[in-house]
């Protein structure tokens, strides 16, 4: 039985290119400064994005909380969408480390803010009642959103809101790089109004370990300081540096194989009797679903499908799919077979 994994793009392994790399990486201390290896890819990274300077960290998760932490004290509030990751999976960091609170607001269908929602939830100046505004998190692509895309107009939109009341504003760019292939445009040019954004060499990029956080110089001074205090500064980091060296010169261009595939697979769901599913909100690797009533539950859907050889996940009444690198065509086909039976034996 062919077995088809689409829970996540994090599944995807380091290419040989990237193990080689691994293994003749030149090392040295990266708290010190002296990992040859990270200090080229922190420069590369900052180049890529347009940024002064760029510090590697652990995962996502890690950059999102020093970016916030970097940029705000405790008693304070971000403004971050109702669908974040920062809000819903990266276990209230921002609270736990931080005291700092969040005020979310609403993400329109594909995952951007609108302006006039940003400016209600900045909290007027002066007032003891409130908690002073100091960040203003975005995401793209928006994982919840279908893996939307949020286009630079839509990004400088709500940059020039933050920035007219000194508020900076922090990308969690997870995906930036499939937002940009779909775009067709260059990331440093849709980030171009973004005082600072993460983005992961370990998901659709392929790279095993590490994201990276790029901004100014001043900025990521302090975020190295935080790294160090939650336990973040890695010693011969070059061993995860060099794959995502690899990820960044070579794996780029090819996320546009993933959004293919995921339009595939999204087309079939569609014609598939019992799938609830939009084909116009399938834009990067990301495809949501929902079942119709009188088909079972999503948990049970998850399961039976798991036993048919294909992995997904479901949260909250969804179901999601994930293309990436090791997923082909051929591994669609099998996947929307495998869900035309099920839907079949569930609707019975
Ligand atoms: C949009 C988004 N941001 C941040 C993260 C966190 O990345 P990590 O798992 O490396 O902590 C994820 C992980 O899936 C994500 O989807």
């Amino acid at each position: 039985m062919m077995t088809v994994d689409l829970r996540s793009d994090v599944v995807t392994l380091p290419t040989e290119e990237m193990r080689r790399a691994m293994y003749e990486a030149e090392l040295g201390d990266d708290v010190s400064g002296e990992d040859p290896t990270v200090n080229r890819l922190e420069e590369m990274a900052a180049e890529r994005l347009g940024k002064e300077a760029a510090v590697l960290v652990a995962s996502g998760t890690q950059g999102n909380l020093l970016a916030i932490l970097a940029h705000c004290r405790s008693g304070d509030e971000i403004i971050a969408g109702a669908n974040s990751h920062i809000f819903w999976n990266e276990s209230a960091g921002a609270a736990a480390l931080g005291g700092i609170q969040t005020h979310l607001v609403p993400n329109q269908k594909q995952g951007a803010m609108l302006p006039e929602d940003v400016e209600a939830a900045i909290r007027p100046g002066g007032d003891t009642h409130y908690p002073p505004t100091t960040l203003l998190c975005l995401e793209n692509t928006q994982n919840q959103c279908n893996g939307g895309v949020v286009t630079t107009e839509e990004i400088e939109g709500v940059c020039r809101v933050a920035h007219d009341r000194d508020i900076p504003v922090h990308v969690d760019g997870a995906r930036i790089f499939n937002a940009a292939v779909y775009l067709e445009t260059p990331v440093h040019e849709l980030v171009r109004e973004v005082d600072d954004i993460t983005f992961c060499l370990s998901k659709g990029l392929s790279a095993p370990i590490g994201s990276v956080l790029c901004g100014s110089h001043e900025f990521i001074a302090k975020a190295r300081r935080w790294r160090k205090m939650v336990g973040g500064g890695m010693r011969q980091a070059g061993i995860i540096a060099a794959p995502g060296i690899v990820a960044l010169e070579s794996m780029v261009e090819r996320l546009a194989v993933d959004h293919s595939n995921a339009r595939l697979l999204s087309q079939g769901l569609a014609q598939i009797s019992g799938i609830v599913h939009n084909p116009e909100t399938a834009q990067t690797n990301i495809v949501f679903f929902e079942l119709e009533g009188g088909f079972g539950t999503e948990a049970e859907f998850v399961r039976r499908l798991g036993e048919k050889g294909i992995s997904v996940n479901s949260s909250y009444g969804r179901i999601r799919m994930v293309t990436h690198r090791h997923i082909t065509p051929a591994h669609v086909d099998v996947a929307l077979t495998a869900v035309s039976q099920l839907m079949g034996e569930m609707g019975r």
